[in-house]
């Protein structure tokens, strides 16, 4: 469908319309597929026409209806015809229309209705006629005579030239619509690749480092490959996993997840193989393990990096070979599992340690995502905030409640350990404990986070003396404070305080804030950040 409302502002097109009504007097209408004129408003009555008949009869609802008519007739004849233009009569008798088909790929999208003109004088005869459907339409006295005295007489050249300019207006409007489609094409790719998601399944977060992760899910959908998940307690990496999982090809098949630091190296051997009848006290019958229940779709190994190394040998096997033997048992048996594993220790730094083998960390290291902790994607909070706070109210059938400004500055500033899940929690406690009360107060929130400071705020800023001193000895903390935290990374910092990084350099030589300063010394006077 052509976009006729943005075409109506090309300048192009304009002037051609333009051209059209000043040297022949005619008027031009864009008739949309279905027969619509599409850049005239019969409620627009400021509207001037150059075309006399045009002007004699749009102002009057049964001769506008009449035109209309024969507009959408023409349309139907240019939708069947495989000529790129021809001449139609008009509604009078008298006068005629030409007509410009719209097509882009074979495909009719409406056409240019250039009206009205003659290619003969009209005989007296003929405008007699004209002169009685004008006057049973109800148009009467010198708007009649107007109407037919004012009508184009094109011939020759003319002709020829007037045709040109309405096949150009049709081609224009094919130019243009090809042109904007492309662009709204390529739009739309763009704030594909570019746009904000909030949420990936039932993964919410909007900051950048969400955003890596959405892409790179979207681009791993349709491997096999092992996915090492690393990432603080509570980041979000079993939700992860599921994301993996139910959006690859073995969707359909079981995630079975196996936690590997719930169990002992024997239980843990019998949980994931299996075991034969026999095999040891207790194993009273055959016993089908993880591996096997996850035939055909997806083992998540959590905490992977709580594995014993003689384990993490019989999983590099399995990995490798696609075959287990259940404990007890000497059969091999062949498994079709795609391992996901997660583990909040440095896995990097354990093979560098011995604690865990180099080939199964690069087996299983294929795809690796990082989740970073919350607190290094701050603006992911609010909305966070908001999904568990609808949950919680939803689940509970109560109104749905709002948090306090200054409970919300709270949380902001609150550093999270604990990540989602401890935001998660919290939440769900501030639903209970603030009974019927709308509103979750500063009050409300654990003295953790109620207490906490929050390393944003700088407390005893000078309030009296002069403007610069105190703002120098606000950016002066800031920065201190700044350096400390982000353990002297300056690009980020500068970053963080919106300045350049040469800017920081600067203004941590004019404070004396160089590491080994602050690093050996005390706080030197001024603010005390909280
Ligand atoms: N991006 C997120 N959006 C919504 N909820 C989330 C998100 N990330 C985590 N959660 C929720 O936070 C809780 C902890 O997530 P999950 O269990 O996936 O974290 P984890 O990294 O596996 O934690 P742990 O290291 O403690 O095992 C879950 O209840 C989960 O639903
Ligand atoms: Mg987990």
């Amino acid at each position: 469908m052509i976009n006729w409302e943005e075409l109506k502002h090309i300048h192009v097109i304009r002037k051609l319309e333009h051209v059209l009504a000043n040297w022949f007097r005619t008027e031009i209408f864009f008739v949309d597929e279905r027969g619509k004129v599409q850049n005239y408003d019969p409620l627009d009555r400021q509207r001037e026409f150059k075309n006399p008949v045009c002007a004699a009869l749009l102002p009057h609802e049964r001769a506008r209806e009449l035109l209309m008519g024969a507009v959408a007739e023409a349309n139907e004849k240019a939708l069947a015809s495989s000529q790129p233009s021809f001449v139609v009569d008009g509604p009078l008798g008298v006068e005629k229309g030409y007509v410009a088909r719209i097509a882009v790929d074979g495909e009719f999208l409406g056409c240019v209705y250039a009206y009205c003109f003659q290619e003969t004088v009209a005989s007296g005869d003929a405008i007699q006629r004209a002169r009685a459907s004008l006057e049973s339409l109800g148009i009467v006295g010198d708007r009649v005579q107007d109407a037919l005295r004012g009508l184009t007489t094109l011939s020759g050249n003319d002709k020829k030239y007037f045709f040109e300019l309405v096949e150009l207006v049709a081609q224009e409007i094919v130019t243009f619509h090809t042109e904007i489609t492309k662009r709204e094409e390529r739009i739309t790719a763009l704030s594909d690749q570019l746009g904000t998601r909030y949420s990936y399944d039932s993964m919410i977060g909007k900051s950048k480092p969400m955003q890596e992760i959405y892409s790179l899910l979207d681009k791993i959908k349709s491997s096999e490959s092992t996915v090492l998940i690393q990432g603080e307690n509570g980041t979000g990496k079993e939700l992860i996993a599921k994301a993996v999982h139910f959006n690859s090809p073995r969707k359909d098949g079981a995630f079975v997840t196996v936690n590997c630091s719930a169990f002992n190296e024997n239980l843990l051997d019998s949980e994931l193989f299996g075991h034969v009848r026999g095999s040891f006290t207790g194993a009273v019958k055959d016993k089908k393990g993880l591996f096997e229940q996850a035939h055909r779709g997806t083992l998540f190994l959590d905490e992977i990096g709580d594995m014993t190394l003689s384990m993490q040998v019989k999983l590099l096997r399995v990995l490798q070979e696609g075959t287990l033997i259940p404990v007890g048992g000497v059969e091999q048996r062949k498994v079709d599992v795609r391992v996901l594993a997660a583990t909040n220790k440095d896995l990097k730094g354990m093979v560098e340690e011995g604690l865990f083998r180099e080939d199964l960390y690069y087996r299983i290291n294929v795809i690796n995502v990082v989740v970073p902790p919350l607190r290094d994607r701050k603006e992911d909070i609010p909305i966070l905030l908001d999904h568990f706070l609808v949950r919680g109210c939803k689940e509970k059938a109560i109104p749905l409640k709002t948090f306090a400004k200054r409970a919300l500055e709270k949380i902001y500033d609150y550093t999270w350990p604990g990540n989602i899940r401890e935001l998660e929690n919290e939440v769900e406690r501030l639903i209970v404990l603030s009974g019927d009360d709308p509103r979750v107060s500063a009050d409300a929130l654990s003295p953790r986070i109620r207490d906490h400071g929050g390393n944003a705020k700088v407390q005893g800023v000078r309030v009296s003396g002069k403007l610069k001193d105190a703002l120098e000895e606000l950016e002066k903390t800031m920065i201190r404070e700044g350096l400390r935290r982000t353990k002297w990374n300056k690009s980020r910092l500068a970053k963080e305080l919106g300045i350049s990084r040469a800017g920081l350099i600067m203004k941590v030589e004019k404070y004396g804030l160089d590491k080994r300063k602050i690093t050996g010394g005390r706080p030197d006077g001024g603010g005390q950040a909280a």
